[in-house]
């Protein structure tokens, strides 16, 4: 029967929306507009893979905003839309049968309304989703006035997906001549191929202005819901070698001992994240036992625990650490550690809090054999995770 292939078109410019750079990697809910409209298509289990089609120029954008998904090199796309989706249809494996081509401007695609087109598309070539107009239409008149009203119930807002057997649709694709369509069903519906209407969705709805960014934004804050997560870490002194705290190189006369750069503040930030996302600890995430991390920067760990964050659709509210030590005095690199850790999280740094305290000469840190650091980081992620 072949493959059924999602292809999600992103080459646009989002001239409309504003913002400098393209709404299709614009954060909402912490997480890149193109992420949200990939990840239902690879969740689906009806669906075996996925094409993203991206402008020129945008490979990092699109990189850093599918970080970690299973998703094939990118497919480069045109001026129009139409010219994104031709290009990407001549793109798909040989063996394609079944393609629903969607816009990345639409992040929330139910599973169901997935399930409605391939369904229909046992019984026709195409389908597409649709919702009823709630509004009264009407024309507009020759003189710019009101004119007749339209009959509601003749007309539908169209959506994407799109459900097409492939080689029906290239071939009406093929010898179009009227210049580019809005969308793919239209080269179907000028062969007189019947399409199916399927119910649609509101949460297809297309992001086209900055108010329709900031309203999904707000929408999906709404879902969220606080975490809190706690992390310890406890690293010896070395006989010299370079101190690492907080992601900087605080001067003193020793270091300390770990596989990594030993960075006891970092590791215990990395910790509370995971904590909070109920993602096990640092040493699941980067075996000790494994070469790759010896003499690491634990920055590293930090932005892998930020973006775990991100993929999530969450976002880091606060993180507050405290290093116990004698020595060194951590008050004078203070404000340094927390821009540094700022920094690693993309947070201001008014979300940061750095404490230090020694332990009255008592203990191990007492007796300056090492440092300890505590952290808490409080997170905001989906309900339903
Ligand atoms: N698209 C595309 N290639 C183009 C133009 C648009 O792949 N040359 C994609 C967009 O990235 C978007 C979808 O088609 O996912 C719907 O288009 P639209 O909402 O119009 O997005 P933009 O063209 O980016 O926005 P604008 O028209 O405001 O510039
Ligand atoms: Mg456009």
């Amino acid at each position: 029967m072949g493959k059924t292939i999602a292809l999600v078109v992103a080459a646009g410019s989002g001239r409309r929306a504003g913002g400098g750079t393209p709404k299709q990697y614009r954060r909402i809910g912490g997480k890149a507009v193109l992420r949200w409209a990939v990840e239902p298509f690879l969740a689906h289990e009806r669906i075996d893979a996925v094409r993203i089609v991206i402008g020129e120029g945008q490979e990092n954008l699109a990189a850093e905003a599918l970080a970690g998904l299973d998703v094939d090199a990118f497919i480069a796309g045109g001026r129009e839309r139409a010219i994104s989706v031709s290009n990407g249809l001549a793109a798909l494996p040989s063996d394609t049968g079944h393609v629903l081509i969607h816009d990345a401007a639409r992040p929330f695609c139910p599973p169901a309304v997935i399930d409605r087109l391939l369904d229909a598309l046992g019984r026709h070539e195409g389908a597409v989703p649709v919702l009823p107009a709630a509004d009264t239409l009407t024309r507009k008149a020759r003189d710019g006035l009101l004119g007749e009203t339209v009959d509601r119930d003749e007309i539908f807002r169209v959506q994407t997906p799109q459900a097409f057997v492939l080689e029906t649709l290239a071939h009406a694709c093929e010898d179009w001549r009227a210049g580019p369509a809005t969308d793919e069903a239209a080269y179907l519906r000028a062969r007189h191929i019947p399409v199916a209407l399927v119910e649609g969705d509101p949460m297809l709805e297309k992001l086209t202005y900055e108010s329709d960014l900031r309203r999904a934004d707000t929408m999906l804050s709404e879902r969220l819901s606080p975490r809190v997560g706690f992390g310890f870490d406890v690293h010896a002194f070395a006989d010299g070698g370079e101190l690492w705290l907080g992601g900087i190189r605080v001067p003193h006369d020793k270091g300390l001992k770990g596989h990594s750069d030993a960075d006891v503040a970092l590791h215990a930030v990395t910790d509370a994240i995971l904590g909070a996302l109920a993602a096990g600890d640092i040493g699941d995430h980067f075996p000790p036992s494994g070469p790759r991390w010896r003499g690491a920067s634990s920055s590293l760990f930090v932005e892998h625990a930020r973006a775990l964050v991100e993929q999530a659709g969450g976002r880091i509210d606060h993180v507050d650490v405290t290093i116990i030590c004698e020595a060194p005095k951590i008050g004078p690199h203070r404000d340094s550690i927390r821009a540094r850790l700022a920094a690693l999280l993309r947070l201001p740094p008014a979300r940061i809090n750095i404490k230090a305290t020694t332990t009255e000469r008592l203990g191990f840190t007492g007796r300056g054999e090492g440092i300890a650091a505590q952290a808490v980081a409080t997170l905001s992620l989906p309900e339903d995770r």
